[in-house]
């Protein structure tokens, strides 16, 4: 028999993005499909605006249900630097960048938000958040996840920086399977409860 469809496709690049949520997925027995495409970021500071619009535009552009994940990383010293600007820092700074930044830094306090945005072809967007504390470690360290992973150390991980977890251990703590914890169970409790559109 051929498997089905999946149910809800992830629009991301990153595959450590997509390795959390669909252990998420599988968890909740949702079907998650990925597009790999770069999402089409508008100019703004609020990761729920951003997540909506590249939402909204890739159901429409490729005609299923997608969701779609902006995160950011709030230095507390650096005043909530480099926020909606991660990516971009992280691309041109790195994560050598900020630990130079937080030098001699006693307030290490930081942290992760992600905004996970789901919308179906011609229907309104939903929008799902999470969030989590911890600080900035003083060297890098472990070879796990991906991004600002190997300097966060989550509140509630025995000191242990995101990058030296496991997907599940990392998956227990994280801004991001906080935020998709809420987007599946509303797909599968209140939105199951009406048709969920099929995909081609
Ligand atoms: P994006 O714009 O949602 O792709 O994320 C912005 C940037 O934040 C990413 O390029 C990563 O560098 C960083 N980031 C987001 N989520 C995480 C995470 O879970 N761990 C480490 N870095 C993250």
């Amino acid at each position: 028999m051929k498997d089905a469809e999946p149910a809800v496709y992830f629009l991301t690049e990153n595959a450590g993005k997509y390795r959390e949520a669909s252990r998420l997925a599988a968890r909740f027995g949702v079907k998650l499909g990925r597009l790999s495409f770069s999402k089409q970021e508008i100019q703004s500071n609020d990761l729920t605006e951003i997540a909506m619009h590249a939402a909204r535009q890739a159901a429409s552009e490729h005609g299923c249900n997608v969701v779609s994940e902006d995160a950011g990383f709030f230095v507390d010293a650096l005043k909530g630097f480099p926020g909606p600007y991660s990516s971009y820092v992280y691309r041109t700074l790195g994560v050598g960048g900020i630990l130079k930044l937080m030098e001699g830094v006693k307030n290490r306090r930081a942290f992760f938000k992600a905004a996970v945005a789901y919308c179906e072809p011609r229907q309104h967007a939903h929008c799902f958040t999470g969030g989590v504390g911890g600080t900035v470690s003083k060297k890098a360290r472990g070879s796990g996840g991906f991004g600002f992973d190997p300097i966060f150390i989550p509140a509630g991980g025995e000191g242990r920086t995101f990058a030296e977890m496991s997907v599940d251990e990392k998956n227990a703590l994280s801004h991001r399977s906080k935020a998709f914890g809420k987007f599946f169970l509303w797909l599968t409790s209140v939105r199951s409860r009406v048709t969920l559109r099929q995909v081609k």
